[in-house]
């Protein structure tokens, strides 16, 4: 946009809003920890950690631990509560169900299908075999967090995500219409769409790269693997119907950058490993395509509102400053040790957190 108009209209210098939470983000653990738990807190004061760990986080006992850890990373004098998640297998009883929603540090279960992405290797095969599970959640309010794409080697890759709400959610859904649930990191119109035709307690996360990019952005005059994440980015008109419901202010979508570091090499290799290191910039990132899509007022209820009331946790009472000065993203960071490169490295983007 470049009228004088829309110039004029686009005259907002700072923006300050509740300090946000980020419903979707990969800390990794020891010895990254320290560096991953400080770039989150830097900006959000909760976060839904995921529990893709090796060994993965299955069970109440695992999470406190994993929970201990994270909050003895986090440098003094900054505040950051992390909101732990189960990693639901097969194997996982309806009795660690009703512990997990008991346990004051645990806030979902979260479903991998075997194979999906990063570390799903211990989860479920077949989404459909596991109703006795969806029962104990229902029952017992905690919400269902998914990586909602099939395993199923003769559907597309781009075509996974539909074809997971296609086969097995809207059964899921109907089955269990009490049972809150999120289909995370969503990267289509049809996500958009099953969204919106489900009642309130059915959510979606959206990330920075899939509102910001589309396939050719991974694909088009050279491979990126730094822009190469699960579910894979989509064409254009996806991108652009992510883009369109974020206008809308809908409760329903909220912010979760799926924020997921890997090493350098392990990124820049052969077969590499999916996922976009967001964190340090994440709110400035969301700033830049809201205020993109005509949407900066609704920012803070993209960020800070929809999320904790979908997790019934109350809103955060501090604030964050946003302020129109240009940054540019570092072209890698060193976490004690582990060289990684952060999405969109070398980067510039309008918004800066004061
Ligand atoms: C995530 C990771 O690396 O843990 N990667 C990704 O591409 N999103 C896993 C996930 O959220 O699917
Ligand atoms: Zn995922
Ligand atoms: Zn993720």
């Amino acid at each position: 946009m470049t009228s004088a108009a829309s110039q004029i209209e686009s005259q907002t210098e700072s923006l300050t809003i509740t300090r946000p939470d980020d419903w979707h983000v990969h800390l990794r653990d020891n010895p990254l920890l320290p560096h991953t738990v400080a770039a989150t807190a830097a900006t959000f004061a909760r976060a839904i950690v995921m529990p893709n760990l090796a060994p993965p986080v299955t069970t109440v006992e695992l999470a406190e631990g994993y929970y201990q850890r994270i909050v003895q990373a986090l440098p003094t004098g900054m505040s950051f509560e992390p909101l732990m998640v189960l990693y639901l297998t097969a194997d996982t009883s309806p009795q660690e169900i009703a512990a997990a929603a008991a346990h004051p540090h645990v806030h979902a279960v979260k479903l991998y299908p075997a194979g999906a992405t990063t570390n799903s290797a211990y989860g479920v095969r077949d989404p459909d075999a596991i109703d006795h599970l969806y029962a104990a959640l229902e029952e017992n309010d905690l919400p269902l967090l998914m990586h909602g794409e099939v395993i199923d080697p003769a559907v597309d890759i781009f075509d996974r995500e539909r074809v997971f709400i296609e086969r097995h959610l809207l059964r899921i859904r109907e089955k269990f219409p009490a049972l809150r649930m999120v289909l995370e990191h969503i990267t289509t119109g049809d996500a958009v769409q099953f969204v919106l035709s489900q009642p309130k307690n059915t959510a979606a996360t959206i990330t920075p790269q899939h509102l910001m990019l589309n396939r050719n952005d991974l694909l088009a005059g050279g491979i990126r693997p730094h822009n190469y994440c699960l579910p894979i980015l989509k064409r254009r008109t996806h991108q652009e119907a992510l883009r369109q419901v974020i206008t809308t202010n809908d409760a329903r979508f909220f912010l979760g950058t799926d924020s997921a570091p890997h090493a350098q090499h392990a990124k820049e290799t052969a077969c590499g490993c999916a996922g976009c290191y967001s964190a340090p910039a994440a709110l400035a990132f969301y700033a830049t395509v809201f205020e993109e899509c005509g949407a900066l007022q609704h920012l803070e209820a993209f960020a800070s509102h929809h999320g904790p009331d979908f997790y019934r946790l109350p809103r955060n009472t501090e604030t964050v400053t946003l302020v129109r000065q240009p940054q540019t993203i570092p072209e890698a960071v060193d976490a004690y040790g582990t060289r990684i490169i952060p999405w969109q490295a070398g980067g510039t983007i309008p918004w800066s957190l004061a």
